[in-house]
């Protein structure tokens, strides 16, 4: 199993010596010695479920810095909630409408519900815990219309690479469709985005958001784009619940992906990938319903 280094530290004097914490831990990391727990494994993931099943407060993981669930537009109850008792109609209300919103207002995101997303965003499972996601916050709309030259710069380029025939039909030849299927599928619809991103100044890129959060993932993470995608989720939801819209855009990932020059104009090192990409300000747009869902596959074995 994997695990790192050991942070878990247990208070002797505390420990009444249930095992709760050997039962919850997932690395073998603390063992009984007679009636007290002390660490005795050399491998940890740091996920704390020691401390958070401890009754007594003796068992502490020091990596966990507790003032990472501080929030400055609500307070969080720090006690946990158990399997059943949130409301599920109210949970899956928020998910349904939470909407990808097209359609932003010309106003600044409050700085305080931007860092209070990058916090929330950091309670989303990640691969063995490591936790090895970053959040770059564009704060202003100029940030998002300079972010977005890059990204229109991008396709500009790409589409005059996709316009070649002879192109396309090289890289069919040797197995690569990925041109053809960006020219059958994407090109009309991309020249006309900036089209109007450099004639009408009408952003298709961002919708006129006035902020965005980007998700990268530092080097050597084990599932960089799940993780990432996880913490993507908290955002658009914790985003719907302070009052924010938001729109996840690929768009933008798969050339900042591609140009190193644009994550790099945004002080991201170019060690980290860039996994997503939300866009958020105040949503124009008002509904009236949560609506259906495309029919899907469930099997049951
Ligand atoms: C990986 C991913 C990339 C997306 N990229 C874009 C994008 O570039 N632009 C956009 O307007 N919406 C984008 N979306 C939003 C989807 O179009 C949207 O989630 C979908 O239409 C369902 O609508 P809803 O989010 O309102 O439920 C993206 C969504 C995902 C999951
Ligand atoms: S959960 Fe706390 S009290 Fe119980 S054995 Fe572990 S350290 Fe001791």
């Amino acid at each position: 199993m994997a695990g790192g280094r050991v942070y878990t530290v247990i208070d002797g004097d505390k420990c009444n010596g249930c095992g709760l914490c050997v039962a919850v831990c997932p690395t073998g990391t603390i063992s009984m010695k007679g009636d007290k727990a002390v660490v005795t494994g050399d491998r940890s993931l740091a996920c704390g479920h020691c401390a958070a099943v401890c009754p007594t407060g003796a068992a502490e993981v020091t990596a966990l810095n507790e003032k990472n669930l501080d929030f400055k537009n609500f307070s969080l109850d720090r006690r946990w909630l158990p399997p059943g008792e949130f409301d599920a109609a109210a949970l899956v209300r928020l998910m349904a409408s939470r909407r990808s919103c097209r359609n932003f207002k010309d106003l600044p995101v409050d700085r305080s519900l931007l860092d209070d997303l990058v916090h929330v965003a950091v309670t989303a499972p990640s691969a063995t815990n490591s936790q090895m996601w970053t959040f770059t916050v564009l704060s202003s709309r100029e940030a998002l219309l300079a972010c977005g030259e890059g990204v229109i710069g991008f396709y500009r380029r790409l589409n005059g690479l996709a316009e070649k025939a002879f192109l396309r039909k090289l890289l069919r030849m040797a197995g690569k469709r990925d041109l053809d299927l960006y020219y059958r599928e994407y090109l009309e619809t991309v020249k006309e985005a900036i089209a109007d991103w450099e004639l009408r100044k009408k952003d298709r890129l961002f919708h006129g958001a006035t902020a965005a959060i980007v998700i990268g993932s530092r080097k050597d993470a084990m599932s960089p784009r799940e993780d990432a995608f996880l913490a993507a989720q908290n955002i658009l939801l914790s985003a719907h619940a302070l009052g924010l819209g938001s729109c996840l855009i690929g768009f933008a990932v798969e050339a900042m992906r591609r140009d190193r020059r644009i994550p790099r104009s945004l002080g991201i090192p170019d060690g980290e990938t860039v996994e997503g990409f939300v866009a958020l300000g105040h949503p124009r747009e008002t509904y009236r319903l949560i609506v259906g869902r495309k029919e899907f596959v469930m099997r049951c074995v």
